[in-house]
């Protein structure tokens, strides 16, 4: 297969920042997305409907008007968000999920849930809504080693907040071991799990290969290779529980190239090719279009975007730029590693 026109697909996690980084990389999601779930975790976070109203906003001031794009706006969870607030930013049309960061699990994490029991009130509101909850599923604890803390968090959080509020809908964001898959998998209809481009990718060994790589140092940090497989056989198999959210995060990279560098992978640029690429090696590109454009709506309860896209194989790579220029300097590209030959037609 050579050419392959799918619906439009979603971003179903993304991040967008703000000011001149908003304005450098929005229109790399808007020229192939139609919808992006976009993170709250600015700095103050977006934390009211006002907020995500006024970041909306400023978002859409940025969009390409020659690109058709919605950005479907979160509230981040804190301990004081407050029931009713919610409640009339979901009626209102303003918010499609709201994000929970155990507090310490990532960036600008630090006005994130400690104490569950705190958001209870809140979780319990959002699963009489029907309202996701996205969750970065970590726990923040040093003493717990780093590839462990996605399986942990899985058996001393998630597990039981489920069976505390079994309606809540969740979706494990960015998935990335084997035991995530597997809870997913086995889960029931109201838990679901977002996947990125690079975790298709990269396993631990790349962000040390023949030196540190900070360019492919992301949060949750990538597995051991099995884990890899594991996530490749997940958006692969067609199984509508899981869909793209890239967590497409970029950072400059002086805050990347530094003694305590930022995690995040920036992948909007060509996060389309990379995945048409793993699709094609695991000779599963009809399932490409589930994963990238009808089961992220179907877990939201959204409609499929009727435009559609075509992809088309090239005979010789495609070349992507190394880096995206912002006012304050350039953001690099993820580079992955193998050459990409499927690119979106203009
Ligand atoms: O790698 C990551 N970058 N993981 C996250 O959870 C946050 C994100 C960011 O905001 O940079
Ligand atoms: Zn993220």
């Amino acid at each position: 297969m050579t050419r392959l026109t799918i619906r439009r697909p979603d971003d179903w996690h993304l991040h967008l920042r703000d000011g001149a980084l908003l304005g450098a990389v929005i229109n790399d999601s808007a020229r192939h997305f139609g919808r992006a779930i976009i993170m709250p975790n600015l700095v103050p976070p977006v934390i009211t409907g006002d907020d995500a109203v006024a970041y909306r906003d400023r978002i859409l001031d940025c969009v390409d008007p020659n690109y058709d794009f919605t950005p479907l706006m979160t509230l981040y969870l804190t301990e004081t968000t407050k029931a009713d607030d919610v409640t009339s930013a979901v009626k209102a049309g303003i918010i499609y999920a709201v994000k929970l960061y155990p507090a310490g699990a990532t960036t600008n994490s630090a006005s994130g849930v400690r104490d569950l029991d705190k958001v209870l009130p809140v979780l319990e509101t959002m699963a009489d809504l029907g309202l996701p909850l996205c969750v970065h599923g970590e726990v923040a604890d040093p003493q717990v080693d780093i590839f462990d803390r996605e399986a942990v968090f899985i058996q001393t959080v998630l597990d039981p907040l489920r069976r505390r509020i079994p309606k809540l809908r969740i979706v494990l964001e960015h998935v990335t071991t084997s035991d995530g898959v597997d809870y997913v998998r086995t889960g029931g209809a109201n838990i679901a799990a977002t996947i990125t481009t690079h975790h298709l990718f990269i396993n631990r060994n790349h962000i040390l290969a023949g030196g540190i790589r900070p360019h492919y140092y992301c949060l949750p940090v990538a597995k051991r290779e099995s884990h890899r497989r594991a996530l490749i056989a997940a958006a692969t198999s067609g199984d509508s529980s899981f869909f793209l959210g890239t967590d497409s995060a970029p950072h400059l990279d002086s805050a990347k190239l530094t003694s305590c560098g930022c995690a995040g992978i920036y992948t909007s640029p060509n996060t389309l090719s990379c995945l048409a690429h793993v699709f094609d090696v695991e000779d599963a590109l009809h399932h490409l279009e589930g994963f990238t454009s009808v089961h992220g709506p179907k877990f939201y309860c959204l409609p499929v975007n009727k435009a559609q896209i075509t992809l088309v194989k090239k005979i010789e790579p495609v070349i992507y730029p190394q880096s995206r220029n912002t006012d304050e300097g350039p953001v690099t590209i993820f580079d992955c590693g193998t050459p990409l030959y499927w690119a979106v037609e203009v």
